[in-house]
């Protein structure tokens, strides 16, 4: 890859009964990760898809899967995800017991490991984690179902966690991952505040021409000044 920026359509917006078909066409159409929305019903008041389906979308496409994890507990199942060919797997820290475990386990396992923060969730569980994360998600919305608004108090937490990746001083190659209400419209002063991947599932699936909204977020993400 080496973008500056990453796009990340996620497929809790794609036409789950041509899943293969949705993904191939988002890479064909620029995409850098497929964000693979998980969710069970306990955690978040929404089901979706798990590892078999994981395994499934997996030889359709190149570009790596991007798992989001919106489970409740999070560690039996991890194994299986990486199993079905996840790239990066994330967690909601509150859904883990041990949350220091639960990122040992998926680094070995061989993904990259991210926590994610709905938006009321503190930045605290940074303090201890930072120096094993390959990805922060922040949340634009709560999380559990697609299309919805993107939360602008969201905008300076942000900048907070770009703040505390930065103070590393690019010791560690750290994702910084925005998740809810990314559109063509508001995704550049996202990026403004610090974010460099972004999840867009209604902005690009709920689009006619994939490759054009992608060109489009790729052009006004260009007017971002470099930091
Ligand atoms: C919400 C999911 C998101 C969702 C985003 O819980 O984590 O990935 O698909 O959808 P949009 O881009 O439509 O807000
Ligand atoms: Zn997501």
């Amino acid at each position: 890859m080496g973008e500056r920026f990453r796009i990340a359509p996620s497929v809790l917006s794609a036409d789950f009964a041509r899943l293969g078909e949705e993904v191939r066409a988002v890479e064909a159409a620029g995409a850098d990760l497929i964000h693979f929305d998980v969710m069970d019903n306990h955690y978040v008041p929404n089901l979706t898809v798990g590892p078999l389906v994981c395994a499934a979308v997996r030889p359709h496409v190149r570009i790596p899967i991007d798992v989001h994890l919106m489970i409740d507990p999070v560690d039996r199942i991890v194994a299986d995800f990486a199993q079905a060919g996840a790239n990066l797997i994330s967690f909601h820290p509150e859904a883990s017991r041990h949350v220091d475990r639960t990122l040992g386990l998926i680094r070995e396992h061989g993904c990259k490991a991210g926590l994610v923060f709905n938006p009321a969730t503190p930045l605290d569980w940074l303090d201890h984690t930072l120096g094993k994360l390959d990805l922060v998600l922040l949340m634009s919305v709560n999380p559990g179902f697609g299309g919805q608004r993107f939360i602008d108090a969201v905008l300076p937490k942000i900048a907070a966690v770009r703040q505390r990746i930065d103070a590393l001083g690019g010791e560690r190659d750290i994702w910084l991952e925005v998740d809810g209400g990314v559109k063509t419209d508001n995704i550049a002063a996202i990026a403004a505040a610090g974010a460099d991947t972004f999840v867009a599932g209604s902005a690009i699936f709920g689009s006619e021409d994939y490759a054009e909204t992608i060109r489009e977020m790729r052009a006004r993400l260009a007017g971002v000044g470099r930091r």
